[in-house]
């Protein structure tokens, strides 16, 4: 779709997988960050933040993220900041609007600016400024979600994530990147974008090989600039791939706390969201076969690991899987099979289906298949 000029524009089907998940993550996000003592101060920053609403009534992001807060059930301690930046007059405006119709259902605490311009400028401001104070950023989800490949360059990426709680929720558009790649106008974007010039090379590829190419750039480009984790995932329109929404963090239980709300909304593992689709592909089933060999594989010749250990690999970006699924779906059918031994209390127990945080997992190594 060409970037829309009307105030509000009709949301496509696959967008509602960028959506649910960004709800899903901050029903997490919001009590872990906002509960307890830690953080005073908690921002959410929509640098791409859109009318708040789209032609048919769907809620656009700002207003996704105001309505998980308005209905969480949890108390959210910390005094929420909501940052929405958007270019366009009429947007802001009509977003302004809807910010005063949420505002009495916000706890009275929370703050929530909406701030004409490009994300690029404010952003930069903002950083300067605490720069110039010596401050750091408070803990922040930023959400990046352009129309095309321009204004989200990878040195304010950088300094978002040189901040220790910053993570980023950004929109890689695939499509219109595959489109422009070899153009000469939109250079100056893309070394902006990537941060580099190597995406130049991806011209000389074609189909998966050039996605797969511009897709792990990006994703060096991302850990260089700070992200210790990142996870992906695909939205598609049919069985052609619009864009892929990428999420850098700094840390495990973020990365965590994502592959869960992705597996939410992506329940067959294959971490893509179809949009108006996914009654076809109700017939299949999430397959943990491949966690109980990626643990094999990590712990086998590790002897006895704390189980704490092995959550860890799992919450990481090394698996598509997450801490939730490990119990059920890898150690309980692994010691059923014999492939895992528990000791609790430096005692080997009987078969059973509790890993309490004291036990320790020997991954029994694999008998030598034969062909
Ligand atoms: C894809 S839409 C955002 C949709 C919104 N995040 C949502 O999910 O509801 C991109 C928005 O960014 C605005 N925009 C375009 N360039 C921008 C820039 N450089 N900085 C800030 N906003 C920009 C557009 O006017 C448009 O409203």
């Amino acid at each position: 779709m060409a970037a829309p000029k009307g105030t509000l524009w009709p949301r496509e089907p696959h967008t509602e997988g960028k959506h649910l998940v960004l709800e899903n993550y901050l029903k997490a996000w919001f009590p872990i960050l906002g509960m307890g003592e830690r953080n005073r101060r908690i921002l959410f920053i929509d640098g791409f933040a859109g009318p708040g609403k789209y032609e048919d009534g769907a809620e656009g992001s700002p207003v996704v993220a105001m309505r998980v807060l308005a209905e969480h059930p949890a108390e959210i301690k910390a005094e929420v900041v909501f940052f929405f930046i958007e270019r366009k007059r009429d947007r802001a405006d009509h977003l302004k609007r809807l910010v005063a119709q949420w505002r009495p259902r916000l706890p009275a605490t929370a703050k929530i600016h909406v701030r004409e311009g490009s994300f690029d400028a404010s952003m930069t401001d903002v950083l300067d400024e605490l720069e110039v104070r010596g401050r750091k950023m408070a803990p922040a989800l930023v959400m990046i979600d352009p129309f095309g490949v321009k204004g989200m360059p990878m040195s304010v990426i950088r300094r978002i994530m040189a901040n220790r709680n910053c993570e980023v929720y950004l929109s890689f558009m695939w499509e219109a990147m595959n489109r422009f790649v070899s153009e000469p106008e939109f250079e100056p974007s893309m070394d902006e974008l990537f941060g580099s010039r190597e995406w130049r090379k991806a011209r000389n590829l074609a189909g998966g090989e050039r996605r797969a190419s511009l897709h792990g750039l990006y994703q060096k480009q991302l850990r260089e600039a700070g992200a210790k984790q990142v996870v992906q995932f695909h939205l598609f329109a049919g069985n052609r791939l619009k864009y892929s929404v990428f999420f850098g963090t700094r840390h495990p239980l973020g990365s965590d706390r994502m592959k869960q709300a992705i597996w939410k909304v992506a329940p067959f593992g294959d971490f893509s969201f179809r949009g108006g689709e996914r009654a076809q592909t109700s017939f299949l089933e999430p397959d943990f076969a491949p966690l109980q060999e990626a643990l094999q594989e990590q712990f086998e010749e590790a002897g006895w690991v704390s189980i704490e250990k092995i959550s860890e690999f799992v919450r990481s970006d090394a698996t598509i899987f997450h801490t939730g699924q490990l119990r059920l779906q890898a150690l309980i059918p692994m010691e059923r099979a014999g492939r895992i031994e528990v000791k609790v209390n430096d005692r080997i127990r009987k078969k059973g289906s509790n890993y309490p945080k004291n036990c320790l997992i020997n991954f029994r190594p694999e008998a030598p298949r034969f062909l």
